[in-house]
């Protein structure tokens, strides 16, 4: 997402003199050189984590799991891939972090902490809190986030400064939905003293948004899924509801009004034109990038249990707004959040997201599959609950390809696997994109030359054969010659991509190495290889 802003990133507040970081070079200029030392692999893979002073968080529970991994796989280059792109969310991206830990200590007299602010409408920045910048530019998505941290949360119920990081961010994300619900990026918490990115489109909004709190503010019905997904993630390895606060409940409420606003269709029972509760335009030469019908997008038919979103997690505006990747992966993470409030006394809430999730679901089975000549029954990509549908998938997640990784199919599924012919091939997916050098998904936000990585890492993480999965992992890593993951790549020439320093996609290829250290260790471990899980990591230790 957000290539075309990478104009736009700005640096922040100059650091103290005495700040020992001040000499560290921009993360964005050092990942697009080579650094020392090389692999003696056939590609010659850089090192490129940033020097020790540099990193922005640090965790020995990762080095271990880093150390444990590189020595056990077989291939240096995906090796140092995995070396360099594990870490890379802590390494570069923790633009701030409070731990939020005075506050608990109730024996002294309440006094102002660093870590007590409270802004009104600007959030309430109590407790601990987690900033982390998408990479390139310096604004926190709520998606990229919750994805950054992925591969971290099965650490976190052993190393106590990793938890307190993910509970920060979930602080953090809890602000910025209670305040903006509509918004997918977001400026620094001001207690934070870093400077807001400048230069913002200036994009017509409703609801307004000040922008000195709101980074971007396109309405993208993922965000608020990934948001559950952080706070559901770190329930399911902690066990900890340490961020059951009540900022989090608003948080829960404001998601709700957005589902309820965004559940209904274009016309009333009268057949009156409804005008939706959201608007945005921006002015732009690129259709994706605005929405129209004076900003509120085409059409939908109300009543159909889908849930509209503007944009797509790519941050391309939808063509029609019921968005089935996004739908499904809300159904997932409502039900996992309706589960812990269950155990946490919180029955009528619980019933409540229990209730939407299974009418949004009913709204996919109903709406979204649609039978197509060549491959049958197939999930749609966009669906507008008239009949109209959209075939085709996008890299970013979530996807159509990820359907079983978000939870909401087995991969065995048979409209999932006709999906998947589909999407995986040039006949049934115009943004499959096969070229001498690369070949993968792409999607409308770079063009119809460049593939992106992700697309493969996620149809390795999704597949249960061994060619393809190793196919999959071996085009990522021969198109990552800067030993970092791209957004995007030219099918034709690889050596021309977007974005040098994109932590998520770094963190989907850790997390694919990972999940085949645990499910097939055979094929990065070598044959008669034991299961490694990073769990494995600190209990040795
Ligand atoms: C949904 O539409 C109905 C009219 O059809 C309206 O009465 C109701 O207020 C709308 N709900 C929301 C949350 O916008
Ligand atoms: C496994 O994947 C390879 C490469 O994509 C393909 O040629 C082969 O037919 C697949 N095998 C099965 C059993 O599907």
């Amino acid at each position: 997402m957000a290539m075309l802003l990478l104009f736009l990133a700005a640096t922040t507040v100059a650091a103290p003199l005495t700040d020992p970081r001040a000499a560290c070079p921009k993360y964005q200029s050092y990942s697009q050189t080579l650094h020392q030392p090389l692999t003696k692999g056939e590609l010659q893979l850089p090192f490129q984590r940033p020097a020790p002073i540099c990193r922005t968080f640090t965790s020995p529970a990762v080095e271990q799991v880093i150390k444990d991994v590189t020595s056990r796989m077989k291939d240096v280059d995906l090796a140092r891939l995995f070396e360099n792109a594990f870490p890379n969310t802590l390494d570069t991206t923790i633009s701030w972090h409070v731990d939020g830990l005075e506050k608990k200590d109730t024996t002294k007299p309440v006094r102002k902490t660093p870590n007590q602010y409270f802004f009104g409408s600007r959030g309430n920045w109590n407790g601990a809190q987690s900033f982390i910048v998408t990479g390139d530019i310096t604004a926190e998505w709520i998606r990229d986030s919750t994805n950054q941290l992925q591969g971290y949360q099965a650490l976190a119920a052993k190393d106590p400064t990793l938890k307190n990081l993910i509970l920060g961010a979930i602080n953090t994300q809890a602000e910025y939905i209670i305040v903006a619900p509509y918004c997918n990026a977001f400026q620094p918490p001001f207690p934070s003293g870093l400077g807001a990115a400048t230069g913002g489109p200036g994009d017509t909004v409703y609801p307004a948004s000040d922008p000195s709190f709101v980074f971007e503010c396109k309405y993208e019905l993922d965000s608020l899924a990934h948001f559950l997904k952080l706070a559901n993630e770190f329930y399911g390895n902690t066990k900890s509801v340490e961020f059951l606060t009540p900022r989090f409940y608003s948080a829960i409420r404001s998601i709700l009004n957005v589902i309820k606003q965004q559940s209904n269709g274009s016309f009333d029972e009268q057949g009156h034109h409804v005008v939706n509760k959201y608007r945005f335009q921006r002015q732009t030469n690129t259709g994706t990038e605005t929405l129209s019908l004076n900003g509120i997008g085409n059409p939908i038919k109300g009543g159909t249990g889908l849930i509209r979103s503007a944009f797509r997690p790519s941050d391309d505006a939808t063509i029609l707004p019921f968005f089935i990747p996004a739908n499904a992966m809300i159904s997932v993470e409502l039900k996992r959040m309706a589960n812990i409030l269950t155990n946490s006394e919180k029955k009528e809430l619980a019933n409540e997201l229990t209730e939407i999730a299974e009418t949004v679901e009913q709204g996919i089975r109903k709406h979204g599959i649609v039978k197509h000549e060549e491959f049958g029954d197939v999930y749609a990509f966009e669906v507008d609950g008239y009949g109209s549908h959209i075939l085709m998938d996008d890299a970013n997640l979530p996807s159509l390809l990820s359907l079983p990784h978000l939870g909401f199919v087995q991969a065995d599924d048979p409209i999932y696997q006709n999906t998947r012919k589909m999407i995986l091939s040039q006949s049934g997916n115009p943004y499959y994109l096969e070229g001498r050098e690369f070949s993968g998904i792409g999607g409308p936000h770079i063009g119809l030359r460049h593939a992106w990585p992700m697309s493969r890492l996620v149809q390795a993480m999704t597949s249960d054969n061994d060619t393809e999965i190793m196919n999959s992992i071996m085009a990522v890593r021969d198109s990552s010659k800067l030993g970092l993951i791209h957004e995007s790549v030219n099918v034709h020439f690889s050596a021309a991509y977007t974005r040098s320093w994109f932590a998520w996609a770094n963190s989907v290829f850790a997390q694919t190495i990972l999940d085949l250290a645990k499910r097939k260790p055979h094929l990065v471990f070598g044959m008669g290889s034991e299961p490694y899980t990073v769990l494995d990591a600190v209990s040795s230790r």
